[in-house]
């Protein structure tokens, strides 16, 4: 839809929360909210070192993104059984419903389970369920992303895909996360080539703290189809240039770069600047339990806090179709109902 129809300033929270739209940067285990962390540890039986939802909450202040990784990767050690993986990812999808999140792409972190005995069938069996279901209860049309932890190494990492090979029609690519810093994309390089071989949809977290320098061989090494965060790229004009060029997305989450100072204040977030250079950045929530929110939060914060307007909400959201690993007839239908939405706000 080209132009955008003039739609009033103090209409636009309503658009942003009715507007359909794809999520493409959620780690399933950054959705446990402390309450469901406080459930499956009784139901488990698990002892965790908070006394209470809200002296677990407090706890939820960070510096910086290893800081938030402690407390996520000890959330997750709450989660044992199949049904627990199924409850945290139904309890998403229920969230992304209500903010009119019509299509999924789900990040989780197979070795935080694995290396505490957790098989990898439990996880993913749980997970899948749950995004099978989702499509006809919820409208929400949900698959799985499986990410590689940074930190751990190669042959891990293989490992890793060697045991999610029985399951691989229950997952539709590999991404890369955890702590980036000395973790440079190149390190997983092999198992990425593997990883493409097979036909799996590749990404990556890259210039979230990383230099944009992780960015390049993230895409010319690894050969990832989307960069995560990717917000160090407006240090690099070349670096810019050919991801506009090549139309590359970025899943970028304002919230958690806000929560995880990598920008002082939301308003000094560079959103504006990657759009207004043509880049195909899109809006997501990475870990809406640790991070103050989930989609509809991150988009209504950051527009309240940047000036954005109805142009860049549509933007946006067409961007989120146009990331997307869907066919291209769901896209179209995703996008004429994102026109139809627009138009009835004119
Ligand atoms: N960055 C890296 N690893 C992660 C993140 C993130 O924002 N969230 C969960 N794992
Ligand atoms: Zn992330």
């Amino acid at each position: 839809m080209t132009p955008i129809p003039h739609i009033p300033p103090e209409q636009l929270p309503e658009l942003l929360r009715r507007m359909p739209k794809a999520e493409l940067h959620i780690h399933i285990e950054g959705s446990l909210e402390p309450e469901l962390i406080f459930a499956l540890a009784q139901r488990n039986g698990v002892k965790i070192p908070y006394a209470s939802v809200n002296e677990l909450r407090r706890a939820y202040a960070f510096t910086n993104l290893q800081s938030f990784l402690d407390i996520y990767y000890a959330g997750a050690s709450v989660l044992l059984k199949e049904q627990d993986f199924h409850d945290m990812a139904w309890a998403y999808l229920q969230r992304a419903a209500a903010d009119n999140v019509v299509h999924a792409e789900l990040f989780f972190d197979p070795q935080t389970h694995t290396a505490r005995g957790v098989p990898m069938e439990t996880v993913i069996n749980g997970l899948h369920r749950a995004c099978t279901e989702a499509g006809p209860a919820l409208g929400v049309d949900a698959s799985l992303i499986l990410c590689f932890l940074r930190h751990l190494s190669e042959e891990e990492a293989f490992d890793t895909l060697e045991a999610a090979l029985p399951y691989r029609g229950k997952f539709i690519g590999v991404g890369l996360d955890s702590s980036e810093v000395g973790h440079p994309p190149e390190k997983f390089a092999r198992v990425f080539a593997r990883c493409r071989q097979l036909g799996l949809h590749l990404v990556a977290h890259a210039g979230e703290e990383g230099p944009p320098a992780y960015v390049w061989t993230a895409l010319d090494v690894l050969k990832v189809e989307r960069i995560d965060h990717g917000v160090q790229s407006t240090k690099d004009p070349a670096l810019m240039a050919r991801l506009a060029k090549d139309r590359v997305p970025l899943t970028v989450c304002p919230l958690s770069n806000l929560k995880l100072c990598v920008f002082p204040k939301l308003s000094d977030h560079n959103l504006r600047e990657l759009l207004d250079a043509g880049l195909l950045a899109t809006v997501n929530s990475d870990d809406p339990a640790y991070f103050g929110g989930y989609m509809n939060d991150n988009f209504l914060a950051t527009f309240a806090a940047t000036g954005l307007t109805a142009a860049h909400a549509y933007q946006l959201a067409r961007n989120s179709f146009e990331a997307s690993f869907i066919d291209s007839a769901r896209r179209t239908r995703y996008i004429d109902e994102l026109d139809r939405v627009f138009a009835s706000f004119v």
